[in-house]
């Protein structure tokens, strides 16, 4: 039997099996700290199971550890109890064995033996555990073939996987997960039973399907994750909108692109260069507005137009669909969705210095994001033309950089802004203050005028001439 007592170099784990020792309580480290050191991953949550009071078994250690007595979250509904040490959560609970009714992901609890626990985890992976006791210290217990499945890179239920994934619907999403943060395979049986459980998902909070999508679209290669849940059937459940950009349509001999494909490419290419979890949404929903908008004329062929516009609205949508925050989070995705095909209209040579500087203008400090986004968004079998267009890519940003540092356009506020309109020519908040605002903003963005108080001043008098105003100072 594998022992890894070297491997549990915290002394945290000396402290919790001596403190077990002492109430005669056998107890074990088990679940993803298990997995992840094994493979070598970080983690900082540790789970331990006690065969007996787990409660009173992180009491009795925050003592020792010198930790006041509120410093112990007792959850008494679940029997469990956490604290944090150092930079760790560290979580107790007593062995259970668990029986779930089909309407609820809250199972009855009772006591149970370590086999008992070992068998209600979700996957073989997790539910690998290792001795504290000091009679097989740091001895791997490993029922379910839990290693060989991390060597082999499977993700696999211990009991029959429908009745894995019926008793906690969460699971399904899980084993997506997992499959995409650790680039591993799901067994053909679990995946069969994800297939024919999906639908239990209506039972899971969108609060949780979220999370897990976050933690698919930050993995390395999220198409892992996308591509599983469009093969189980899950993708059409949880994100009907990504789903509606499958498939190509051909008329006359032309198809389009398959736009889930694409947006998987896409999707991918952000998650190498940025771990912006934002980005990484935006990235997923770029083209969300194509199925809407597409149509074939046999003269231009397929067009999308205005995708980007129809997407940017549904973004509220689907975060509002998703229980997602309608906060300046979703503004940002909206805003790139909306803007994510401008860089791209910048690689022709007769591209004015105006038009790049609106594109600063409106993108604002998300420049770099936005310009991140659109190169990604450079797909196409032929690599030639890829090449070709990432070159001219680079031009545009050579050009936004010229400008930028020229213009200072990116965090622009007008020299001079509404209040001191209102003050010079004794107006209170009206029409002819935002025409005025808005004929400065304009003329500085196509370069009538520059960017300063000055030259700003002088236009405003002659505007303001033609409105018929007179200054009160
Ligand atoms: N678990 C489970 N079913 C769930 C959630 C969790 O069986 N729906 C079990 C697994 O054994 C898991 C352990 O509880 O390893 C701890 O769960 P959690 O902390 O949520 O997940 P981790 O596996 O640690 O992974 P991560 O932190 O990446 O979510």
């Amino acid at each position: 039997m594998k022992n890894l007592a070297k491997e549990l170099q915290h002394p945290i784990f000396r402290i919790v099996s001596e403190t077990a020792g002492q109430m005669g309580v056998p107890c074990y480290v088990i679940g993803g700290f298990v997995r992840d050191l094994l493979l070598r991953r970080p983690c900082k949550d540790i789970d331990i199971v006690a065969v007996g009071d787990g409660v009173e078994l992180a009491r009795q250690t925050a003592a020792r550890l010198n930790l006041p007595e509120q410093a112990v979250n007792v959850f008494k509904h679940y029997g469990t109890a956490m604290f944090r040490y150092e930079n760790m959560e560290i979580e107790f609970v007593g062995a259970r064995k668990e029986s779930y009714s089909p309407d609820s992901r809250n199972p009855s609890v009772t006591a149970g033996t370590l086999e008992d626990d070992q068998f209600r985890r979700d996957f073989t992976i997790n539910a690998l555990a290792i001795s504290l006791s000091e009679a097989d210290y740091g001895t791997l217990l490993d029922p379910f073939q839990g290693l060989e499945d991390l060597q082999h890179k499977i993700i696999r239920t211990p009991l029959d996987p429908e009745k894995t994934f019926s008793d906690d619907p969460l699971r399904i999403m899980r084993a997506i997960r997992f499959a995409s943060q650790l680039n591993f395979s799901i067994d053909m049986k679990t995946l069969e039973a994800i297939h024919t459980e999906a639908h239990r998902l209506e039972i899971v909070s969108k609060e949780r399907i979220v999370a897990e999508l976050n933690k698919i679209l930050l993995s390395r290669k999220p198409s892992v994750g996308f591509t599983l849940m469009d093969l189980t059937g899950v993708l059409d459940l949880v994100l009907p909108w990504v789903s509606k950009l499958k498939g190509v349509e051909s008329i006359n001999n032309q198809g389009h692109k398959d736009n889930f494909y694409h947006t998987m490419e896409v999707v991918d290419k952000i998650a190498i260069v940025s771990d912006n979890l934002w980005l990484c949404w935006t990235a997923l929903l770029h083209d969300i507005g194509k199925p809407q908008t597409k149509r074939y004329q046999p003269e231009t062929g397929w067009t999308f137009h205005q995708h980007e516009a129809v997407g940017a609205k549904m973004v509220p949508k689907i975060f509002r669909a998703l229980k997602m925050p309608l906060n300046e989070k979703m503004d940002y995705v909206k805003k790139l969705v909306y803007l994510h095909l401008r860089p791209i209209a910048l690689v022709e040579d007769s591209v004015t210095d105006s038009a790049v500087r609106r594109l600063l203008f409106d993108a604002g400090d998300d420049i770099d994001d936005l310009m991140l986004l659109c190169e990604a968004d450079i797909t196409s079998k032929n690599q030639e033309k890829v090449k070709h267009l990432l070159r001219n890519f680079e031009h545009v940003r050579q050009k936004l950089k010229i400008i930028e540092e020229k213009d200072r356009i990116r965090n622009f506020q007008p020299p001079i802004d509404g209040l001191y309109i209102m003050q010079k020519y004794g107006l209170q908040p009206c029409k002819e203050v935002g025409m005025l605002k808005n004929t400065i903003r304009e003329a500085i963005l196509d370069g009538v005028i520059g960017n300063n108080f000055e030259e700003a001043y002088r236009l405003l008098e002659t505007e303001a001439a033609k409105l018929g105003l007179k200054a009160v100072q």
